[in-house]
């Protein structure tokens, strides 16, 4: 049975329409070789201005893509595009892909998770987890992020070659996560596995064989959540995830098991998926643009700042979609119900309307933060702070600690079209900066 519904569920969310856009990108469609030619992967940033040139909305026979700042700001804010296939207008869509999803195997953009769910519902989850994941809780979590930074930075070999993203940028991220949530720092290497399958789920277009591969990872990682989850209903401790499972007591409301375990593997895995690319990207920038990066050296005042230019320049997730709950006009484009509108915030981050110069890294780029790098609207990053916190401090300790990093090989692009990162970042320290002793100081 459950096969089937996994077959069922990959063809209708990935293999039908895969094959529509695979054969539309061979005609050369715009909208779909941005979603499906893997040459356009490696640097999609022309593409994106192919299609901005083409106005503000362009639409082909399936779907609709806007590249424009303010194109894509308004989709996002707007209360009649809704945030996925399934949970919009389509009643037999909705119907079928809801039964599909297995909850045995709940993937980041299966319902209920708040990427996809609707208001009241998105509304309740959303502010449950925000009264845990409050700003407050983040900015305790300094400190404990730059031991983990200096631990993980011990480790790496002194003038040999490393891998960035397997002994440092990786790693971080799902340390810090899993201390904030409460589960046990020795899975990571479990979590790295199982998320860097999931991930693959978001998407368009995935093979049958990638989508078993994570449909495998997902299930492996849902009952071992649900095991963790029972432990905690029994045996709480100090972290987030026992406040959710037993939060709500109070006021009469609380999260059920379902919507528990969904907000909690995709906390999970938003939390270390994501920033993995953030640190990736932001060193790769920073080697190619040394005079920016002995600026940070000599007044680590900027660093926030280059965050927000690598979160413009470099986005970690460079597409989300909505769907048009009714007949509606955008940008003088009348879209019927039912259309689904691609937002290429990698292409908006680059929009010269309002990013001059944009195909130019510059940390002090004085509106970098207007970038849609972390969407916009109701599904506005909840991680927002952490990352941009987690970040900082993580730049900061590497190029604290080493002030002769080089490259030492070819990275190695990750092969998402929706995340954007390395998977392979090789690295050598042709010098200590500062010793363990003096780490941190
Ligand atoms: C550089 C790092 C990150 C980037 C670029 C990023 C980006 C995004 C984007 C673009 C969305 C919205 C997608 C949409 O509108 O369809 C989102 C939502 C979300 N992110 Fe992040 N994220 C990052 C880090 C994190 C972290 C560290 C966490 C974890 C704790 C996190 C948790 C979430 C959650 C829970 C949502 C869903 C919010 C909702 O739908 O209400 N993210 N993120």
């Amino acid at each position: 049975m459950s096969r089937l519904r996994s077959a069922t569920l990959w063809a209708i969310r990935y293999g039908l329409p895969g094959m529509a856009v695979r054969a539309a990108a061979r005609r050369g469609d715009l909208i779909a070789r941005l979603t499906a030619d893997e040459a356009l992967r490696e640097d999609p940033f022309d593409a994106y201005d192919q299609l901005r040139a083409r106005g503000p909305v362009v639409t082909n026979r399936f779907l609709s893509a806007t590249a424009t700042h303010r194109t894509a700001s308004e989709v996002l804010r707007s209360d009649k595009f809704v945030a996925s296939a399934g949970a919009g207008p389509n009643r037999l869509l909705d119907r079928v892909l809801t039964a599909a999803v297995d909850p045995k195997a709940l993937g980041p953009v299966d319902p209920p998770s708040l990427l996809v769910v609707q208001p009241p519902q998105h509304t309740r989850l959303r502010k449950l987890v925000s009264r845990t994941f409050t700003p407050r809780a983040v900015n305790h979590l300094t400190g404990r992020m730059r031991e983990v930074a200096d631990d993980l930075l011990d480790r790496i070999p002194e003038g040999e070659p490393f891998d960035l993203v397997e002994a440092y940028a990786a790693p971080l991220p799902v340390m810090v996560i899993s201390e904030i949530l409460g589960v046990p720092t020795t899975m990571q290497d479990e979590f790295l596995r199982w998320g860097n399958e999931a991930a693959a789920t978001l998407d368009p277009g995935l093979r049958w064989r990638a989508f078993w591969r994570a449909d495998a990872a997902l299930r492996d990682l849902n009952a071992w959540f649900e095991n963790h989850l029972a432990h905690l209903r029994r045996d709480p401790g100090d972290d987030l995830l026992s406040k959710l499972v037993h939060d709500g007591v109070d006021n009469g409301d609380r999260l059920t098991d379902t919507e528990l375990r969904a907000t909690g593997l995709l906390l999970l895995g938003a939390g270390f998926e994501t920033t993995v690319n953030l640190i990736g990207n932001a060193v790769r920038l920073l080697l190619d643009h040394p005079e920016q990066l002995a600026a940070l050296r000599a007044d680590p005042s900027g660093w926030a700042n280059a965050v927000e230019e690598v979160l413009r320049y470099d986005s970690p997730v460079q597409v989300t979609l909505r769907v048009a709950s009714e007949d509606i006009d955008l940008a003088g484009q009348r879209l019927p119900q039912g259309r689904a509108v691609i937002t290429m915030l990698g292409g908006a981050n680059r929009d010269p309307a309002v990013f001059s110069d944009p195909h130019t890294f510059d940390i002090t780029r004085p509106n970098a933060r207007e970038h849609l790098a972390f969407s916009a609207g109701i599904h506005y990053c909840l991680g927002a702070q952490l990352a941009r916190l987690e970040a900082s401090i993580a730049l900061q300790a590497l190029f604290e600690r080493f002030d002769g990093l080089s490259l030492a090989g070819s990275p190695t692009r990750r092969g998402t079209r929706v995340l954007r990162g390395y998977t392979e970042l090789p690295l050598r320290t042709n010098k200590k900066a500062a010793s363990a002793a003096t780490k941190g100081t």
